[in-house]
């Protein structure tokens, strides 16, 4: 269907079904590279840090029978396979990129963006969050405003088990159902999920669901048996970055706001896609929601100008981030548990050892914007 040829620039793709040749640049190629070392084989999750490229590097390109490789003067060498390639390039002749998108946007109102974790919400007692309606009001007021809570037990706590956790979602809505199940266990296993998030490793500030079209809108851990070592969670504001790029850097901010970034899931029987851009704005230009996750972002091709601007203002947004001093660091004992924001807070962990155990679930953003409208209005 498609011809690939090396060139410059990287590769040129010709056909008889598209008008104008099209060119993968080659750091688009070396951030979609198909080896094992680029990308998980079984989930397709990306490997090759993205963030890390240099964007003029250049490689020697040899074709084979499903595609090419490229060797690169560092002397790794990658494979690209005609199928994956074809469908990208396809994907983007079908696209309009003239029609306009928004680049702009405002803040919410009550929100308190925070750079640093000694701004963030007030801990709340959990026995008296499930129990006492004033309790409830102030820690669903504070996680309204800062994106997330951490609910520390007290000396008379019960155990921290699967009902408790239960107890929790119903008492500010519902348990979402999703491919992982209801109120799940996190533990290091990865005979079950082969997601990283059921690793030891690091894991860098991300959103869950930007495969889903509406990700979940909070998740929560509760601690059963807390980590030998390490294991901390670390929370990002999104917001607090999106205000600050809006005000610093525009431009970058308008990319991240109209360029539309794909995610996907993949296990057995599940392949779960959904696009968006890294901020998405309502029809008001108000800011909704901040979507961020490298490992699970699908292959999408852009025009040349715009691909340059997209890896500049991703690679800006990832930098910030991960900026340790805007990090809270979040550590869990048994009986405690943090929510966060799953529309605003990045969350991420650090490598851990031992049997570290967590329950939780997602909840649905609306039943949380619901909940506080009617305790607000009690
Ligand atoms: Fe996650």
């Amino acid at each position: 269907m498609f011809e690939f040829t090396a060139g410059d620039a990287g590769v040129q793709v010709t056909g008889s079904a598209i008008a104008e040749p099209v060119t993968l640049s080659w750091r688009w190629l070396r951030d979609h590279a198909e080896d094992a070392a680029s990308r998980d084989p079984d989930t397709l999750q990306r490997r090759v840090d993205t963030f890390t490229i240099d964007p003029s590097a250049t490689g020697s390109v040899t074709h084979t029978e499903n595609g090419f490789t490229v060797s690169w003067a560092d002397g790794t060498t990658t494979t690209h396979s005609n199928e994956l390639l074809s469908q990208v390039v396809d994907d983007h002749c079908r696209t309009d990129w003239s029609r306009s998108m928004p680049d702009s946007f405002s803040m919410p109102r009550h929100v308190e963006l925070w750079s640093s974790p000694a701004d963030g919400p007030d801990e709340v007692d959990i026995d008296r969050f499930l129990t006492a309606d004033d309790s409830l009001a102030h820690g669903v007021d504070q996680f309204a405003k800062y994106g997330y809570l951490v609910l520390r037990a007290n000396s008379t706590s019960p155990a921290p088990d699967y009902a408790r956790a239960e107890a929790f979602a119903k008492r500010l809505g519902y348990v979402r159902e999703t491919i992982f199940g209801g109120v799940w266990d996190l533990k290091p296993d990865l005979t079950e999920h082969a997601d990283t998030a059921y690793d030891t490793v690091y894991l860098a500030p991300h959103t869950d669901g930007t495969y889903s079209h509406d990700a979940p809108g909070a998740q929560y851990f509760l601690c059963v048996v807390a980590a030998q070592e390490g294991g901390e969670s670390l929370l990002v504001d999104g917001f607090a970055i999106a205000d600050e790029l809006a005000r610093t850097e525009p431009e970058v901010a308008a990319t991240l706001a109209s360029a539309p970034v794909r995610g996907r899931y993949i296990e057995p029987g599940i392949h779960l896609e959904a696009e968006r851009p890294v901020f998405r704005t309502d029809a008001r230009g108000e800011l909704q929601q901040v979507s961020f996750n490298n490992y699970d972002r699908a292959p999408f091709l852009l025009p040349a100008e715009m691909e340059e601007r997209f890896y500049a203002a991703y690679g800006r947004f990832a930098e910030l981030a991960n900026e340790p001093s805007r990090r809270a660091l979040v550590t869990l004992t048994p009986g405690d548990l943090l929510i966060f924001d799953n529309w605003r807070t990045m969350h991420g962990r650090n490598a851990f050892r031992g049997a570290r155990h967590y329950t939780g679930a997602y909840l649905n953003h609306e039943d949380l914007e619901s909940k506080r409208r009617v305790l607000a209005n009690r």
